[in-house]
C-alpha cells in the first residue's frame, strides 16, 4: 500500500515539475519589461482610479463627435447598453445605421466601405477556400457586395462608446483635415487606394 502511494506521489510530483518547466512559462515577459518606460505601466498615479462613467444619452439625443482624423472610425456618442452584446445574427446597431433605416432615426448611415470586401479573391478547391492562384501575390481585390459585409459585424472593434473620465495626460495630437467636411463624414471608399501603387 505504502509503496503504491509513494509511486502515486512521485508521478504527481513529476507531473508538476513538468508543468513548471513548460516552454510557454519560459517565454513569459513580466509587466515591467513590456513597455518602453522604466516604470511599471500601472504605477502612474494620474491613471484612472474610478470606474469610467459611460454616456447614458440615447441615440437621437446625443451630439456627434468630430472625427479624430480624416476617415477615422467615428466615436459612438450615445449609450450602447441596450445593444450589447453585438452578435453577427443579432446586431441592433444595424437597426438604426443601415442606410435604408438611418434617415428615420437621423443616424449616420453606414459608409460604402462596410458593404465592400477588401480581401483577396478566394476560390473553393478540394474542400477548402484558398486564395485564387491567378491573382498577383498579396493583391487585394475590392469587391462591391450588395449587402452589409458580415466581416464588419463587430462594430465596437473599431467604434468605441465614450465615457466621462479625467486623465491628466494632455492630448497634443492635432489632426489636419484636407476638407472641412472630413471632420464629420467619411469618404474612405473613394480614397482607399491613396498612396498605394
Ligand atoms: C436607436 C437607434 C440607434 C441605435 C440602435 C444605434 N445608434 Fe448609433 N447613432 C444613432 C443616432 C441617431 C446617431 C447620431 C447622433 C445622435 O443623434 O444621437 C448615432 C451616432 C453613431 C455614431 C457616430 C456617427 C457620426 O457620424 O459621428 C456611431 C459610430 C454609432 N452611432 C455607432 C453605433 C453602434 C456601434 C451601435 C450599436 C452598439 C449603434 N450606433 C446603435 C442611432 C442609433
Ligand atoms: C474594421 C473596423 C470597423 C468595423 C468593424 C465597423 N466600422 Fe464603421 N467605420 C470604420 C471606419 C474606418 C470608418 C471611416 C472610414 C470609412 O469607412 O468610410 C467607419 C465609418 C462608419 C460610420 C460613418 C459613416 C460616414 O459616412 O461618415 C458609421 C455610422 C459606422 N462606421 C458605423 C458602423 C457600425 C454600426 C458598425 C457595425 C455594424 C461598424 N461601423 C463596423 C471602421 C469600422
Amino acid at each position: 500500500m505504502m509503496n503504491k502511494l509513494m509511486v502515486c506521489f512521485t508521478i504527481l510530483a513529476l507531473m508538476f515539475a513538468g508543468c513548471n518547466s513548460n516552454k510557454q512559462n519560459e517565454k513569459y515577459i513580466p509587466d515591467e519589461e513590456i513597455d518602453m518606460s522604466d516604470d511599471l505601466i500601472m504605477s502612474d498615479e494620474s491613471e484612472l482610479t474610478d470606474m469610467p462613467e459611460y454616456s447614458k444619452i440615447r441615440g437621437g439625443e446625443s451630439e456627434k463627435i468630430q472625427r479624430s482624423f480624416e476617415n477615422a472610425p467615428p466615436l459612438i456618442p450615445h449609450r450602447v447598453g441596450g445593444f450589447l452584446p453585438i452578435k453577427a445574427d443579432d446586431n441592433r446597431c444595424l437597426l438604426c445605421h443601415m442606410p435604408d433605416k438611418a434617415p428615420e432615426f437621423n443616424a449616420t448611415p453606414l459608409p460604402k466601405t462596410h458593404f465592400t470586401s477588401y480581401r483577396p479573391k478566394i476560390v473553393y478547391r478540394d474542400g477548402k477556400y484558398v486564395v485564387d492562384a491567378n491573382q498577383a501575390e498579396n493583391e487585394i481585390v475590392e469587391t462591391d457586395l450588395d449587402h452589409f459585409n458580415a466581416a464588419m459585424f463587430n462594430c465596437s472593434q473599431c467604434h468605441v462608446p465614450q465615457a466621462e473620465v479625467t486623465v491628466e495626460i494632455p492630448n497634443t495630437f492635432d489632426p489636419d483635415y484636407r476638407k472641412a467636411s472630413d471632420k464629420s463624414r467619411s469618404n474612405l471608399k473613394n480614397n482607399m487606394g491613396e498612396g498605394v501603387r
